[in-house]
C-alpha cells in the first residue's frame, strides 16, 4: 500500500480550470503508476466566488487548506475584479498564513521551445530562483496621509528580518549544493544598504555552511545578465520584489510563461502551494490554446515536495517531452502527458 495524500484543488478563473485539469490528470496517472492514493478536495476560490458572494478566502476554508498535504492552484483573476483584491486577500494571504517562505521558480529553456534570445539553445538557461516569499515590500506595511490633497504622502515599507533571510538563504544554499552549482545573491545593496548588508552577511554565512560558492549581482545587472549571459546563474536567491520581477524576465528568456512553474514552500512542512507563474489569461480562456505545461510542471514540484520523487521525475519528463508536439490543444497535451506518465516515466508522448 502506498501513501495517501489530500490535495486541495483550486482551479480558479480563466484558463486556470483548463490547465489545472491537465495537471491533475498527470498526477492521477503518476499515482496509478507509482502506487499512491489521492483525495482531491475542490475549493471554489477566485473571481467568480468573490463576485457572487463577496468572499475571497473564508477562515474555515483556510483552516481546511492548512490541514491538506498540498495545494494545487490554477490561476485567479478577472478584469471585473478590482486590482489587488485577489492578489492580496487570496494569493498573498495564503503565502503568509501558511508561512510559505520560499517561492521556488525554476527557469529552463526546454527543447521545442523558442527563446527570444537568438543564440540560446536548450540547456543554455537552467537556473532556479529562490524568491523570499513572506517579507520585503509584500508585507503591506505602510499607509497614506492627506489622501487626495496636494500634501498626500504614501509610505510603503520593505521589511527584512534576519530570521526571514536566514531560512530562505539556507534553503537556497542547500539547493545550490544539491545541484553542484553556485549561489548568486541578487539585491541592490548599493542603494539599499540596510537590508542589503543583512542579506549579504547571512548569505556569506549560509554559503560557507553549505560549502557552495557565492557571488553577488545587483538586481538591475541581474536583468542584463539574464539576457546576455543566463548560463552564469545556477541558484539565485533574492528578496520578494526583486524575485517577482526577475522571475518574469527569466520566464520570458525561456520562451514565455507557458513553461514557468512555481512552488510556494515551507521546506520540511506541509502543505506547499503549487501554481504556474502565469495568470488567468481571460482572453485565452475556452480557446483550447492555453499551454498546460507550466501547471503540469508545478504539479511535478508538488510531487517532489510530497516525497514522490519518481512520480515527480516522470511527470516532469512527460511535460517536457510534450513541448515538442506542435499545435496540440490544451487537452490533447494533457492527455499525451498523462498517457506518457502512465506508460513509462521515460517515454515520449
Ligand atoms: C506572482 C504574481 C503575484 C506576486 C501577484 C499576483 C500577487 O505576480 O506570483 O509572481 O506579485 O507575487
Ligand atoms: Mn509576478
Amino acid at each position: 500500500m502506498g501513501n495517501a495524500y489530500t490535495i486541495a484543488y483550486l482551479p480558479g478563473d480563466g484558463i486556470g480550470p483548463e490547465v489545472s485539469a491537465q495537471a491533475r490528470k498527470a498526477v492521477e496517472a503518476a499515482a496509478g503508476r507509482f502506487g499512491f492514493d489521492l483525495d482531491w478536495v475542490h475549493h471554489d476560490l477566485g473571481a467568480d466566488r468573490y463576485l457572487r458572494t463577496g468572499e475571497v478566502l473564508p477562515d474555515a476554508v483556510l483552516d481546511e487548506l492548512k490541514a491538506t498535504d498540498a495545494i494545487l492552484l490554477g490561476a485567479v483573476g478577472r478584469p471585473d475584479v478590482p486590482p489587488g483584491v485577489l492578489e492580496r486577500q487570496l494569493l498573498l494571504r495564503l503565502r503568509f498564513e501558511l508561512d510559505l517562505f520560499v517561492n521556488l521558480r525554476p527557469a529552463r529553456l526546454y527543447p521545442g521551445v523558442a527563446s527570444p534570445l537568438a543564440a540560446a539553445r536548450p540547456g543554455d538557461v537552467d537556473l532556479e530562483v529562490v524568491r523570499e516569499n513572506t517579507e520585503g515590500a509584500y508585507v503591506g506595511a505602510g499607509g497614506v496621509a492627506h489622501a487626495g490633497t496636494p500634501l498626500e504622502v504614501a509610505v510603503e515599507e520593505s521589511i527584512t528580518t534576519r530570521a526571514g533571510v536566514e531560512r530562505c538563504v539556507r534553503y537556497a544554499a542547500g539547493r545550490a549544493a544539491g545541484r553542484g552549482g553556485r549561489l548568486t545573491l541578487v539585491h541592490k545593496r548599493n542603494v539599499l544598504p540596510y537590508s542589503g548588508e543583512l542579506w549579504s552577511r547571512v548569505a556569506e554565512h549560509a554559503a560557507e555552511e553549505a560549502g557552495v560558492a557565492l557571488d553577488y549581482v545587483h538586481a538591475d545587472a541581474a536583468c542584463l545578465y539574464l539576457v546576455t549571459d543566463p548560463g552564469r546563474f545556477d541558484v539565485v536567491v533574492t528578496d520578494n520584489l526583486f524575485g517577482d520581477i526577475l522571475t518574469d524576465l527569466a520566464a520570458a528568456v525561456c520562451g514565455g510563461l507557458g513553461t514557468a512553474a512555481s512552488a510556494n514552500l515551507h521546506p520540511g512542512a506541509r502543505p506547499g502551494l503549487f501554481e504556474p507563474v502565469h495568470g488567468s489569461a481571460p482572453d485565452l480562456a475556452g480557446s483550447g490554446r492555453a499551454n498546460p505545461v507550466a501547471a503540469v510542471l508545478s504539479a511535478a514540484l508538488l510531487l517532489d515536495h510530497l516525497g514522490e520523487q519518481q512520480a515527480a521525475t516522470a511527470v516532469e519528463a512527460a511535460a517536457v517531452a510534450a513541448l515538442s508536439a506542435p499545435d496540440a490543444s490544451t487537452e490533447e497535451l494533457g492527455d499525451r502527458i498523462a498517457a506518457a506518465v502512465a506508460a513509462d516515466p521515460q517515454a515520449k508522448p
